[in-house]
């Protein structure tokens, strides 16, 4: 299936890593042209020139979309003349128990995964086309709680919601869903992992089928795999879905 992408503008806010970056490269292989955001300016420059190998055009500009005016300057010179779609990727699983959460964990949990996505769709707003895609990226912890993450499940939960809201207020010119992850090993979970394997001084492998053993299809998801999903979203083709989340997360969410 084309996914009418190409030619397409599309911007990638969190684009250098993990799911971000599976997306910013399958949006590339589609054809359409890409603008990159993320704090770290030379990872940029590489994933740039990397999808300006596979013949796609690339812009970037590095801006911690937590900073109101990063992210203003970011939004604005990236999606000046217009853009096809916006898929928000930064945000971050915040694991700490309830007890001892301050204010300054939960803000911080809502400052990335809520008000950041809030102020780059406000930002993007004025400049998308009719028709226009945003694909916000929550966390299945949003709809099946993680025992020991209230702040960003509170928060992914809030960002589904959010998705809700805005695909009726912005509708019928813009779209808006929500693609919520489960388990996914990223470079950021592996680490964790090959952590939490060295301080109880298991192999890796132990670690790694262990945290995916609730899972019914057995295994972590990929980066991709994510990415498969959240670009469909940003696609023309999912031209009558508006409002939802979908969860990817080989099915840990049990729930109709
Ligand atoms: N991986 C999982 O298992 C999992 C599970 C559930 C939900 N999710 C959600 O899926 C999304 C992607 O997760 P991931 O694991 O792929 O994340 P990741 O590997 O940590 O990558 C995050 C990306 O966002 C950028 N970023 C982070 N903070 C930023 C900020 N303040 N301003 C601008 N860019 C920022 C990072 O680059 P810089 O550091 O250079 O800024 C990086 O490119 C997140 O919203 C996450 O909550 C992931």
């Amino acid at each position: 299936m084309d996914l009418g992408l190409r030619g397409q503008r599309v911007l990638v806010v969190g684009a250098t890593r993990g799911v971000g970056r599976a997306v910013a490269r399958l949006l590339a292989e589609e054809g359409a042209r890409v603008g990159l955001v993320a704090r770290d300016g030379a990872a940029l420059v590489r994933l740039a020139e990397e999808l300006r190998g596979l013949g796609a055009e690339a812009d970037w500009q590095a801006a911690d979309v937590t900073d109101p005016t990063q992210a203003t300057a970011a939004v604005r010179r990236l999606c000046a003349g217009g853009v096809d779609a916006l898929v928000h990727v930064a945000g971050s699983g915040v694991r700490v128990p309830f007890a001892e959460a301050t204010d300054e964990v939960w803000r911080a949990s809502l400052e990335l995964n809520l008000l950041a996505a809030v102020r780059v769709v406000r930002l993007a707003l004025p400049h998308l086309r009719d028709g226009a895609r945003v694909v916000l990226l929550g966390a299945a912890s949003g709809k099946r709680p993680h025992l020991g993450q209230s702040p960003s499940n509170a928060a992914k939960a809030a960002l589904a919601n959010l998705a809700a809201s805005l695909a009726e207020e912005l509708a019928p010119r813009v779209l808006v869903n929500c693609v919520a992850p489960g388990r996914i090993l990223t470079e950021r979970r592996l680490a964790r992992l090959q952590e939490a394997a060295a301080r109880r001084g298991v192999p890796l492998a132990e670690a790694v089928a262990e945290d995916a053993e609730e899972i019914p299809l057995g295994r972590h998801g990929r980066p991709e795999e994510v990415a498969a999903v959240a670009v469909f979203f940003a696609s023309p083709r999912a031209g009558y879905v508006t409002g939802q989340t979908v969860v990817v997360d080989g099915g840990w969410v049990r729930s109709v």
